[in-house]
């Protein structure tokens, strides 16, 4: 049996990177899925492809930082599906900006889409999952949660943003186990995506022989495919007495002394 087989699966952020990984790879596993982002026309042609390969996956536009954009996209699920049972909090932004060079405006676009953001997902599916008898919440944290210098990438507002996402995360673990729903977190390193790809980064080599020398593993940066098989592990029942979890994926880089 597939892994994800009759699980209805909201993603955010999956018209690039991780998310994109996640929702082909969620397809493959036998879910249902409801594939977000704010970038529509990008979204819309990746999800085609994902159906044209025998997918079961709509897309919907979702600006994470807005309740009344989560409530459209809930609601279209239910009207669709009738449950939730997974929901992946994995967009996201990085604004490359230190405590004196940020703007307030900075900080709070920041924490608007990664923190808020996952706030509202959570407080949009929660009942949901209630209704149903359980659920599995994955939010995207990163080794900026963990670590200082280089491994925020340069951005406080990130690395703050990130933090709460790792204590929101235990905090709905402690408060819906009750209800059967799990809630973890995962914490990326370095990762070939399209936020490399914004920064001039043109492959995973590339982005590797940056970071050379604070990963373990070679090329010392990973793909957006490692990320979506931790998705996997934490979205599907295997995962059934796992919550709370910090689950890092970074090649050893917060091994390093
Ligand atoms: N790439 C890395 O090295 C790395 C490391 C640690 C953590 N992360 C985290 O992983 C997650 C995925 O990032 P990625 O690397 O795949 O980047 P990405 O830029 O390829 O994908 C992020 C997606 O989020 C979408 N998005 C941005 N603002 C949004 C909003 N307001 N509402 C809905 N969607 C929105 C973007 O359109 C994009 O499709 C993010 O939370 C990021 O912070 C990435």
């Amino acid at each position: 049996m597939a892994r994800l087989e009759g699980k209805v699966v909201i993603i955010t952020g999956a018209a690039s990177g991780m998310g994109l990984a996640g929702a082909k790879l969620f397809a493959k596993e036998g879910a249902k899925v409801v594939a977000t982002d704010v970038v529509v026309d990008k979204l819309a042609e990746n999800v085609n492809k994902i159906v044209a390969s025998g997918g079961e996956v709509i897309a919907l536009p979702l600006d994470v930082s807005k309740p009344e954009s989560w409530k459209e996209v809930i609601d279209k699920t239910i009207e669709n599906y009738g449950k939730i049972d997974v929901l992946v909090n994995n967009a996201g932004i990085h604004i490359a900006k230190g405590i004196l060079e940020a703007e307030l405006e900075d900080w709070e676009k920041v924490m608007a889409i990664n923190s808020t953001g996952v706030w509202l997902g959570m407080k949009a599916v929660i009942p949901h999952m209630q209704k149903n008898g359980g659920g599995s919440i994955v939010n995207t944290s990163s080794i900026a949660a963990i670590l200082g210098g280089i491994g925020d990438g340069h951005g406080a507002a990130y690395s703050a943003s990130k933090g709460a996402v790792r204590s929101l995360t235990k905090h709905a673990a402690q408060w819906f186990g009750k209800d059967n729903i799990r809630v973890n977190s995962v914490h990326p390193g370095a990762i070939f995506t399209g936020l490399a790809e914004a920064v001039g980064i043109k492959s995973q080599e590339e982005m590797g022989a940056h970071y050379e020398g604070k990963s373990a593993l070679k090329p010392y940066a990973g793909e957006s495919m490692d990320i979506a098989n931790a998705y996997l592990y934490l979205a599907s029942d295997e995962s059934k007495y796992v919550t709370g979890l910090e689950l890092v994926v970074d090649g050893g880089w917060t091994t390093r002394s």
